[in-house]
């Protein structure tokens, strides 16, 4: 059992050259199924997730991003920042929906459905084509599919830094 969960961590890297097919729709339930069982502080559950994959959202979150990669699925994870879990100036909207997202990365690894986390997008073009409400907070994009043949290696995959340089023992 162990094994198999390291090799998904190890096997998972980015996608940045998809094939011009949508993802299945038992294997996007089982890949929003993780996503539902993320935790999130006081297990709010903030997330909203759209799945993207109608021709007019595809093409419009071509205008909001560069790193769609030719995906014909893609997840737009956000969170209502209203709901989620807020003590002074500070929100775990954020960490709520990255776990999420990390969540539905490794579900999609696991299965067999290749993916790229993206933050470079731009969340007003987002909210409006998309017509969030104001409390609607994009947190990452996942394009999700299968690999071109000729998709090239992840240029970072392989460069982890040692783990003396990243843990430290107090
Ligand atoms: C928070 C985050 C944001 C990222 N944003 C982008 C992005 O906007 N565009 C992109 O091409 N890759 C993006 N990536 C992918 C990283 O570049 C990639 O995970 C990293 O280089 C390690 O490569 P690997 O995922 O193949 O192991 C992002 C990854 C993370 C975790």
């Amino acid at each position: 059992m162990d094994m198999e969960f390291e090799k998904v961590i190890r096997d998972r890297q980015s996608t940045r050259k998809f094939k011009n097919m949508k993802v299945e729709q038992d294997k996007l339930d089982k890949i929003l199924e993780a996503g539902r069982l993320a935790p999130t502080a006081k297990n709010i559950q903030p997330q909203r997730i759209f799945v993207l994959q109608s021709e007019d959202a595809i093409k419009n979150i071509n205008e909001a991003s560069k790193c769609i990669y030719g995906a014909q699925t893609v997840l737009l994870v956000c969170c209502d920042i209203n709901e989620a879990f807020s003590r002074e100036d500070h929100s775990t909207y954020l960490i709520d929906g990255s776990i999420v997202g990390t969540h539905m990365m490794l579900e999609a690894t696991n299965i067999g459905v290749d993916n790229i986390w993206i933050d470079l997008f731009d969340r007003d073009i987002v909210k409006d084509r998309f017509k969030l409400e104001d409390c609607i907070e994009p947190v990452l994009l996942l394009p999700i599919g299968y690999r071109e043949d000729d998709c090239p290696y992840s240029i970072f995959h392989d460069k982890r830094k040692d783990i003396e340089e990243t843990v430290s023992y107090l």
